[in-house]
């Protein structure tokens, strides 16, 4: 079969089969039983119930451990080559639903090595990026306590340890196969995957004992993490547990929001008037005129503003129904949608943007080992 979609850490392109992506990976689904499962611990976040995050390794073993007691820990991070947009919060948002509901520390990876190996930045530049990141994410409201920021080149003292161990039970022959290196890569790209393996192992380092580990994220990361897990039962680490969700879609009908495209990119720090400008120029598939719009509906399965309410700014699913139905029957026309999402999202930017200055504060008091930025 010929596959005209590529995922891969460093790349994401083509009309992603999410299917088919998660038979290839081997994951597993998230189905109803388990949505029933974690029904149980709270109201299911609407990424769950809406198939965002939708496939999963060892979930249920995870809870099995949980319901006994054992608490896990949440990792996930970002790669700062940019900035924050709404489609990197997506995930972040998701996880400290994760703290929230479970009551779990957790860990925030910032791989300023990585971008400065894989991108044409400094390490100057990824450093001052992940600052500007790390304030978005702190904004979103992770308990200060216990939420820690690893800034990759700050905190290798306690990364190095695990990636060495990691790293003897990784081959180059692994290394080209699952991410396509070949005899051109630079070897720090090589390399890199054991550093981003070692938060997942950190906390069984620290405290001795197989402590259980819960990285929801993009499906983008797996090949890293199917490393990780291959090797952790022989350096005597729990497998990490992971949860995967699908790319958030940028604003022109494409399947990632991207900065390669400004324009289908809503940043964190946008003006109400950027918004207005870019969900008013957003892809919806509509019809061209008022009048066959009005005879034969919109197709909301396509509509980028559509997608947006799904993903991030509608959580009532009756609504999100209500929508449909409207569309495809005519009844609402895409310059009223874009309308009522740009009101949405400048609210949801405005409260951000206050909390990201508020965030300049705690920043410092959130960061691993003491490091300051
Ligand atoms: N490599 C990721 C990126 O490019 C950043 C990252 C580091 C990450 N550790 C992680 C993402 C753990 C998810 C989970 O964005």
């Amino acid at each position: 079969m010929v596959e005209n979609f590529k995922v891969t850490p460093w790349e994401v392109t083509g009309d992603i089969d999410y299917d088919l992506l998660m038979k290839k990976f081997g994951t597993t689904p998230i189905d109803d039983a388990l949505l029933k499962r974690l029904s149980k611990y709270g109201e299911v976040h609407p990424m769950l119930r809406r198939g965002i995050f939708y496939t999963h390794r060892d979930l249920n073993m995870l809870l099995d451990e949980y319901d006994k007691g054992n608490k896990f820990f949440l990792y996930t991070g970002r790669g700062p080559s940019g900035s924050t947009h709404l489609g990197h919060l997506m995930p972040w948002i998701f996880n400290k639903w994760i703290q929230d509901t479970f009551k779990v520390p957790m860990l925030f990876q910032m791989t300023d090595d990585e971008k400065f190996l894989f991108k044409d930045l400094t390490l100057k530049e990824t450093r001052s990026l992940a600052y500007e990141n790390a304030l978005d994410f702190v904004a979103l409201g992770f308990d200060p306590d216990t939420t820690k920021i690893i800034l990759d080149t700050e905190c290798i003292k306690e990364l190095y340890p695990i990636s060495l161990k990691v790293a003897k039970k990784v081959t180059f022959s692994t290394a080209k196969a699952v991410f396509g290196f070949d005899n051109s890569t630079n070897i720090g790209s090589i390399f890199f995957t054991t550093i981003q393996a070692a938060p997942a192992f950190l906390p069984t380092e620290m405290e001795g004992r197989q402590v259980p580990c819960l990285i929801p994220c993009g499906i983008d990361q797996d090949p890293h993490f199917r490393v990780a897990r291959d090797v952790a039962p022989g350096l005597n680490y729990p497998k990490p547990t992971m949860l995967y969700c699908k790319m958030c879609p940028g604003l022109n009908g494409g399947d990632k929001m991207s900065s390669s495209d400004p324009m289908a990119t809503i940043y964190t720090t946008d003006t109400a008037k950027d918004v207005k400008k870019k969900v008013g120029k957003a892809f919806t598939g509509g019809c061209t005129t008022v009048e066959e719009q009005r005879a034969k509906g919109g197709n909301p399965e396509v509509c980028a503003v559509f997608k947006y309410n799904y993903y991030l700014f509608e959580k009532d699913d009756n609504k999100i129904n209500d929508m449909i139905v409207k569309c495809k029957a005519g009844e609402i026309l895409c310059g009223e949608c874009k309308m009522a999402l740009t009101n949405k999202i400048n609210v949801f930017l405005e409260e951000h943007q206050s909390k990201r200055e508020a965030a300049k504060e705690i920043v410092d008091s959130m960061t691993f080992n003491g490091f300051k930025w």
